[in-house]
């Protein structure tokens, strides 16, 4: 049995579906957490951005003695992760290899959906790694980049005019392909998850990435468990640590236990 925390990343909120998920799934594992709220979105960056961001996220993560990292954003997990895979002696894991797994195996007329971040989107990281599961699934992809900004305002209601017309517009093509199974690529869209499938109907299966990724952790990785009976959490923000603090409260259905402490980027 492994005690040490599993660290977990992200620009901002998003990754918290992450945690949920560990906290569903994993209970005992200790988690320290580090959305980078002064510097999100991240997905609108230059690839070089993201990179540096993502290496100071990791470097961070790596101050506290924890045996594994969970890189907790799409946009990341695109951009930078075959670089952070090379350069770090621990595991880490991302979220588009088990996100495209589990649409690939859920997808039954081979028409998948992904939505993401900018970056995420130009990378076609996810594109990519379903070709290599199914290779003739036909693949519609869209970027929603004021998917971000709308979330992290607490604007995640379905019945949010702002957020059901970015909702329409950006997924309207998607839907109309027909297609049966749809990637939120980006970790902060399960938080949306309710005005996206109101828009695409119940028969679309939408994949949550954080919960594949931790799922991946969970049945596949060799990384040691931690079995206690309830793990700690630790949080820490680049900015704003109330709004984090109101936001995520929310999210997790009243339930963040744990401190949150402030960590400056950049200096
Ligand atoms: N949660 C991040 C992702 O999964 C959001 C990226 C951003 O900050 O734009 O891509």
């Amino acid at each position: 049995m492994d005690k040490r925390p599993i660290g977990v990343f992200d620009s901002g909120l998003g990754g918290l579906t992450a945690v949920a998920e560990i906290m569903r799934t994993l209970p005992g594992e200790e988690i320290v957490y580090f959305g980078d709220t002064a510097r999100v979105p991240y997905g609108t960056r230059s690839k070089e951005t993201i990179i540096r961001y993502a290496e100071e996220d990791v470097e961070f993560l790596l101050s506290f003695d924890i045996k594994a990292i969970i890189v907790a954003c799409g946009t990341v997990s695109s951009v930078a992760l075959p670089v952070m895979g090379e350069k770090y002696d621990i595991s880490v894991i991302g979220v588009v290899k088990p996100a495209s797994r589990a649409a690939a195996l859920a997808t039954k007329n081979k028409k998948i959906g992904i939505i993401g971040t900018t970056a995420t989107i130009k990378s076609r990281s996810y594109e990519c790694e379903i070709l290599t599961n199914i290779p003739d699934a036909e693949i519609y992809t869209a970027p929603c980049p004021l998917f971000v900004p709308l979330v992290e305002n607490g604007r995640v209601d379905p019945d949010d005019v702002v957020l059901y017309t970015m909702v329409e517009e950006y997924l309207a093509p998607i839907k109309a392909a027909g297609v049966d199974t749809l990637i939120m690529g980006c970790t902060h869209y399960p938080i949306i998850e309710r005005a996206i499938a109101k828009f695409m109907g119940e028969e679309v299966t939408l994949v949550n990435p954080g919960e594949a990724a931790v799922r991946y952790l969970k049945e596949e990785s060799e990384i040691e468990k931690n079995e206690g009976e309830h793990g700690s959490y630790k949080f820490f923000v680049s900015d704003d640590k109330e709004g984090f603090l109101e936001n995520a409260s929310k999210f997790l259905g009243g339930k963040l236990s744990g401190e949150v402490s402030l960590h400056i980027v950049g200096k």
